[in-house]
């Protein structure tokens, strides 16, 4: 399936006054660390901002999201895996971002459906049609505006996982390194496949340089930057 058949890109939809923005990446990308920072940065401009995460960002999804990431029992074959992963993100979708996209407010989400292409897809095995239509069934296919992916060479990604994961790794983030190979090869894929969608970052540097990048790279849709607003 052609990567464009993934679903509608909510810019393009009818008049939404907010902005939906994702920011992927394999394990110890920063993530998490820039979707704070961003949200911040966002506020300090005006804009409403809803920082919220997946799998979960809604009681019942934060539900899911324990049963996925568990490592008690015996876990979940890839396709009953997939399947929670887009039964969280339906009601994530349908409770909090439509919503907050519809009252105007600027969604940042920690991880979206590529996370579902490169970990159940490009690491798990299923195909990306298989992904994507899970994700038109449960999420009418909605795509971020723009997704942010965060990419870091493999030495930075297993020193930061180190500091993390002192305790133990969740169930998804404990797999071989070879399913994480995979999972980062993939999301490279899927960036070089659509370039209008991704704005690709390195996270190798420090939190601070990797969120001007990601400013940067944003600075075309942010009110402050943008030729239009300050007219
Ligand atoms: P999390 O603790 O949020 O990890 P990270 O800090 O790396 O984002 O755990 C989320 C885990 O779930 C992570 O290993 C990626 C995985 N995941 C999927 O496999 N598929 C998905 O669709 C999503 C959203 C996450």
């Amino acid at each position: 399936m052609k990567p464009e058949a993934l679903g509608s890109n909510v810019a393009q939809a009818k008049a939404p006054r907010g902005r939906f923005i994702a920011l992927e990446g394999g394990e110890g990308a920063g993530k998490s660390t820039q979707a704070g920072l961003l949200a911040e940065a966002l506020r300090a401009r005006g804009l409403d901002v809803v920082l919220t995460r997946e799998p979960g960002g809604t009681p019942g999804a934060e539900a899911v999201r324990a049963l996925l990431l568990n490592t008690d029992g015996e876990g979940w074959g890839a396709r009953a895996e997939a399947l929670l992963f887009a039964a969280a993100r339906a009601d994530h979708v349908e409770r909090l971002i439509r919503p907050a996209l519809a009252a105007g407010h600027w969604v940042i989400c920690d991880r979206f459906v590529d996370s579902s292409r490169a970990y159940q897809g490009g690491g798990g095995g299923l195909s990306d049609d298989d992904i994507i239509a899970l994700h038109r069934i449960g999420s009418e296919g909605i795509l971020p505006d723009v997704t942010v992916l965060i990419e870091v060479s493999p030495p930075v990604a297993e020193a930061r996982l180190a500091r993390r994961d002192v305790d133990g790794a969740d169930r998804i983030g404990g797999r071989e390194r070879a399913y994480h190979a995979r999972v980062a090869s993939a999301f490279a894929r899927f960036a070089e496949d659509e370039p209008s969608r991704f704005a690709r970052i390195s996270g190798d540097g420090t939190p601070l340089l990797i969120h001007a990048q990601i400013l940067a790279a944003l600075g075309h849709m942010l009110p402050d930057f943008s030729p239009v607003s300050g007219a």
